[in-house]
């Protein structure tokens, strides 16, 4: 599907990109010769990260870093600047840094709220906000992709009160954006996962084996998503095969969202065959 220069002449900026599913990302882009700038907090790790990513790239393209807080608007506005000055432009941008943690709603501090709304949709707004004025004021098309989660629409959830308000917030910009911007061929999209075990995401929300057991049961395809998967999945929305795609939401998650169906939990109750037998009892009633 994807070849070598499926995403040739970009340059993709992935905030959060030093590790998890943004390093995934970043290694894909750059195997199919994108440019990337990854940016993060931590510059240990964005180091280690661009030799990651360098070893997987398209021979042409270039990796660089840059330390930034999303929660920064100047700092932002002044990377974005390196950015264009180091690679000449700038096409393409990922959301994907975010914060998290599990706790009841009644515990959090106004702090801890904060914290993570201010990196979700703050940081979100803010990478968008400046990277969609350097195309508005070039004349230049580009496009935005944001991670959000299964739960940013219709369910909410429980425990992540902070992580639901904020990716909620960023899918409610992505869609707003996607139409005001369009007329500057801007386009935006989002990405919702399911669970995909990452070490940010998986040591502050799922500490356990038996809170890994009950993750896993709740997801049809009996198994999480492969880093993989969401990198190709990435790349389509990035690339020019969606560019008629805008304001859209795709959800990757093994079918984990559709657990309310009415009678799902029917799966959960005997092995397949006698389910069947069962079915089969009930055909035979009369009345
Ligand atoms: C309650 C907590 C807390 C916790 C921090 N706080 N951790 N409160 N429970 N576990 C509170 C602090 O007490 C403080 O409140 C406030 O949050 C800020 O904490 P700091 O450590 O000073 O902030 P900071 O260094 O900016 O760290 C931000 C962070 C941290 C969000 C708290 O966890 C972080 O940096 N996370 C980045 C990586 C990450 O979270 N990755 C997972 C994303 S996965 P006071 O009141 O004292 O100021 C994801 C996918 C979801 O989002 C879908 C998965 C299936």
């Amino acid at each position: 599907m994807f070849t070598d220069d499926t995403l040739k002449d970009q340059t993709i900026l992935i905030t959060g990109g030093g590790s998890g599913l943004g390093l995934a990302m970043a290694k894909k882009f750059a195997s199919l010769g994108s440019n990337i700038a990854i940016c993060g907090r931590t510059e240990e790790k964005l180091i280690n990260a661009v030799e990651d990513i360098a070893k997987t790239g398209y021979e042409s393209a270039e990796v660089k870093y840059y330390t930034a807080d999303v929660r920064d608007y100047d700092r932002i506005k002044e990377m974005v600047d390196e950015i264009v000055s180091d690679f000449g432009t700038m096409t393409g941008l990922v959301n994907n840094a975010a914060g998290n943690f599990l706790s009841a709603s009644e515990d959090l501090s106004p702090g801890g709220f904060k914290a993570v709304v201010d990196i979700v949709l703050h940081g979100s707004f803010n990478c968008t906000h400046v990277f969609g004025n350097y195309l508005i004021e070039q004349e230049q098309e580009g496009n935005i992709l944001n991670m959000v989660t299964t739960y940013s629409e219709s369910t909410g959830s429980a425990f992540v009160l902070p992580s639901a308000c904020g990716k909620a917030g960023v899918l409610a910009m992505t869609r707003s954006l996607a139409y005001e911007w369009a007329t500057y061929g801007i386009r935006l999209n989002a990405i919702a996962p399911g669970p995909f075990p990452t070490k940010g995401a998986w040591s502050r929300l799922v500490p356990d084996e038996d809170f890994e057991e009950k993750f896993l049961s709740k997801i049809p395809a009996n198994r999480y998503g492969e880093k993989e998967e969401l990198a190709n999945l990435a790349t389509f929305l990035m690339s020019d095969m969606a560019s008629y795609m805008t304001g859209e939401c795709v959800v990757i998650d093994g079918g984990e969202r559709l657990a309310a169906g009415q009678f799902n939990f029917l799966d959960k109750m005997a092995p397949r065959e006698k389910l069947k037998g069962f079915f089969k009892m009930m055909k035979n009633k009369k009345g």
